[in-house]
C-alpha cells in the first residue's frame, strides 16, 4: 500500500487530511479531570488527529506518542508539530506497528486509524491488538477503525482486481475478532460504514469499497 503525503497539506479543505477524525476527538472527552495523559497513535501519518488531539490536551498531555513506519510522514509530523505549536508533547517514532514495544499499562488512550490493516498478516495483527489492550490503563480507552472486505475493481473495464490491503477479512469476522480481544471493555461505539471511493493505482481509475469499522472501548 502507498500513501502519499507529497499532495496534501495538514488541514487542507478538499483533502483526506482537512480535518481529524470526529470519533477519534469526541472520545477525548472522557479523559476530562484525568493529568499527565498519555496518548499512542499507531500509523499517525502527519498527525491529522495526533496534532488536534495534541493541541486539545497540551496542558494535561504528558506525551502523544507517533509511531509511523513512512521517514516522510515522520519528517512531516516533525514539522507541523513545530508548526501548531504542540512539539513539546508529541513523541515521534519511525517504526513499524509491529516491532513497536508498547510498554504495559502506559497509555490512557490509543489510536489506531486504517492502520492497522497494513500489518503483514493477521497473526500479527491479533498480536498488536493483544499489546494495545495490554498498554492501555485502568479505565482507558482504544479507538480503532479498520477496513474490511475491500474490494478494488478497474472503472473502465469492471475487472476485479487484488485489493492492496495486506489484512482483508469479512466484516463479521473483523468484528467478532475486536469483541473477542476487547471482551470485558465496555464498547462506548461500533459501528460499520460502507464506504466507496475513487482512487488512481498504476494510471488507472479504481472503485475501492470498504465497510469502516469504528471501534471504541474502555478499559474497565
Ligand atoms: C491511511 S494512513 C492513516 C494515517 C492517520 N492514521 C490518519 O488517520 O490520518 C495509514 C498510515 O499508516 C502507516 N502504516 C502503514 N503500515 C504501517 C506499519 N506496519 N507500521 C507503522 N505504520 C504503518 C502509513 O505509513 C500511513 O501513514
Amino acid at each position: 500500500m502507498i500513501f502519499c503525503y507529497e499532495n496534501y497539506k495538514l488541514f487542507e479543505e478538499g483533502s483526506w487530511l482537512y480535518k481529524p477524525v470526529k470519533t477519534v476527538m469526541e472520545q477525548l472527552s472522557l479523559l476530562k479531570g484525568k493529568r499527565d495523559i498519555r496518548v499512542l497513535d499507531l500509523g499517525a501519518g502527519v498527525g491529522r488527529n495526533s496534532i488536534p488531539i495534541a493541541n486539545e490536551l497540551k496542558h494535561s498531555a504528558r506525551k502523544v506518542v507517533c509511531v509511523d513506519l513512512l521517514p516522510s510522514a515522520i519528517e512531516k509530523l516533525s514539522r507541523y508539530s513545530k508548526e501548531y505549536d504542540v512539539e513539546e508533547v508529541i513523541e515521534l517514532e519511525n517504526s513499524d506497528i509491529t516491532d513497536y514495544q508498547i510498554k504495559q499499562n502506559e497509555y490512557d488512550y490509543i489510536v489506531a486509524v486504517s492502520s492497522l490493516e497494513h500489518v503483514a498478516s493477521e497473526s500479527i495483527f491479533d498480536s498488536v491488538l493483544k499489546k494495545m489492550a495490554a498498554g492501555t490503563k485502568d479505565g482507558g480507552l482504544n479507538c480503532i477503525i479498520v477496513n474490511s472486505e475491500v474490494e478494488e475493481t478497474d472503472i473502465q473495464t469492471n475487472e476485479r482486481l487484488d485489493a492492496l490491503m495486506e489484512v482483508n477479512i469479512k466484516t463479521e469476522d473483523m468484528i467478532g475478532k475486536l469483541r473477542s480481544f476487547y471482551n470485558g471493555w465496555e464498547v462506548v461505539k461500533e459501528q460499520v460504514k460502507p464506504l466507496k471511493y475513487k482512487i488512481v493505482r498504476n494510471d488507472k481509475e479504481v472503485l475501492l469499497k470498504t465497510n469502516a469499522i469504528t471501534y471504541v472501548v474502555r478499559n474497565r
